[in-house]
């Protein structure tokens, strides 16, 4: 990936040679190459910056050195040109994740009340543009915000992190915030590590972790949670470990009507224990809602290489009939990763209310694709 920098003051991005960005910048695997915008100005004052039409205080950056800036440095259809600003869309992990995909980001700093319009929509006559934030505060310029998105680009690129693994786990990675982390000595001044994180059982320490990053969530970022709300109100929540119990119960009582419909008890839904449900909790990325108190619609999701597998859409079967499956799996859908391409499910071959939800929602039976005895496989392209 290539990276530039307009900005009239180069010197912020210095960092760039640090640490690792630095490293990765030695290996080849990213070019960082920063540009004095003032190089492109031709008074004897290098200006920069005029008065704002319309009048008001503060100046505005004028747009001749960046059209030469982006002449000079051959801005085309290959680049996203990012203009970091307040006004811009906020800037997150997902944002990051796309922008890592870029083969060239170009990235113009603004200084002052901003950059002349015009700059931006000529920018996007010739490439991709973005206006990103930082966040809901005002810098003095764009250089912070140019270095802040640099790093969160720049570390999910392929080859670039030794450990892949703490990708997949850190905060945001799945819409979460991290579990808290502990390391030796086991006791500090008068504070221990959980004992289940020394227990060596990793479906329990799965669990606390998913439990408490969850719990954290919803204390300090509950607007990431961003909950589907059914008619009455009630949020489609993510499930945590006490609910192993109800899911299991709930789970019993759809796959009965299951096994009538399929004329079949070899439905593994049907056999599950609560510890089967437990470990399965841990893996898939549950979602629940309540009625009254009452656990009574679930559904999960999980990569399965680029396709977002769906599965245990179970609605109590006293509220069936009212659209709550079709709620939960819209919900299911929106809530997939960045990486999924298409959605993935089956349901039993005879089960013929279902069938027409998901052909409803847009699934295709695909008979061509191995399914589980007794059932179909249906997919949907994501758009
Ligand atoms: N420039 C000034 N403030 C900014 C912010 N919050 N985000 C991005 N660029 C900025």
């Amino acid at each position: 990936m290539r990276l530039d920098y307009l900005t009239i003051f180069p010197d912020y991005f210095a960092p760039l040679e640090l640490s690792l960005p630095g490293k990765a910048a030695a290996g080849g695997l990213v070019e960082f190459h920063v540009h004095d915008l003032r190089k492109w100005t031709h008074d004897r004052h290098r200006t920069v910056d005029d008065t704002p039409y319309g009048g008001g205080a503060g100046m505005v950056m004028k747009p001749e050195p960046f059209g030469e800036a982006f002449d000079a440095l051959g801005i085309g259809a290959d680049a996203t040109v990012v203009f970091t600003t307040p006004s811009g869309e906020p800037f997150d992990q997902r944002l990051a994740a796309e922008l890592s995909t870029r083969s060239r980001l170009v990235f113009a700093c603004g200084r002052y009340e901003g950059i002349d319009q015009r700059v931006i929509e000529h920018a996007r006559e010739r490439a991709e543009v973005r206006e990103i934030s930082l966040g809901d505060y005002v810098l003095n310029g764009g250089e912070v915000a140019a270095l802040a998105v640099t790093e969160a680009v720049v570390r999910l690129l392929p080859g670039f992190m030794g450990n892949a693994e703490s990708l997949v786990e850190e905060s945001h990675a799945d819409g979460l915030l991290e579990y808290p982390v502990y390391t030796k000595p086991p006791s500090w001044r008068g504070h221990d590590v959980p004992d289940v994180l020394r227990s060596g059982d990793h479906a329990r320490v799965a669990a606390w972790r998913h439990d408490h990053a969850v719990r954290r969530t919803v204390e300090r970022r509950p607007d990431l949670l961003a909950p589907s709300v059914l008619d009455d109100g009630s949020p489609i929540v993510r499930a945590v470990p006490a609910d192993a119990g109800e899911l299991l119960t709930l789970q019993r009582a759809c796959w009965v009507a299951e096994a009538l419909e399929n004329d079949s008890l070899d439905i593994p839904a049907l056999h599950e224990t609560l510890d089967d449900v437990r470990a399965w909790m841990t893996e898939w990325d549950t979602w629940v809602v309540r009625r009254a108190d009452r656990l009574v619609g679930a559904v999960r999701g999980r990569l399965e290489g680029n396709a977002w597998d769906i599965g245990r859409i179970m609605v109590a079967p006293d509220l069936q009939g009212q659209g709550l499956g079709r709620v939960l799996l819209e919900h299911i859908q929106a809530v997939a990763p960045e990486q999924a391409t298409s959605y993935l499910l089956f349901t039993g071959a005879a089960s013929v209310r279902n069938h027409r939800m998901y052909k409803k929602a847009g699934f295709r039976m695909r008979p061509d694709l191995p399914a589980p005895a007794g059932a179909v496989m249906l997919t949907k392209g994501r758009r």
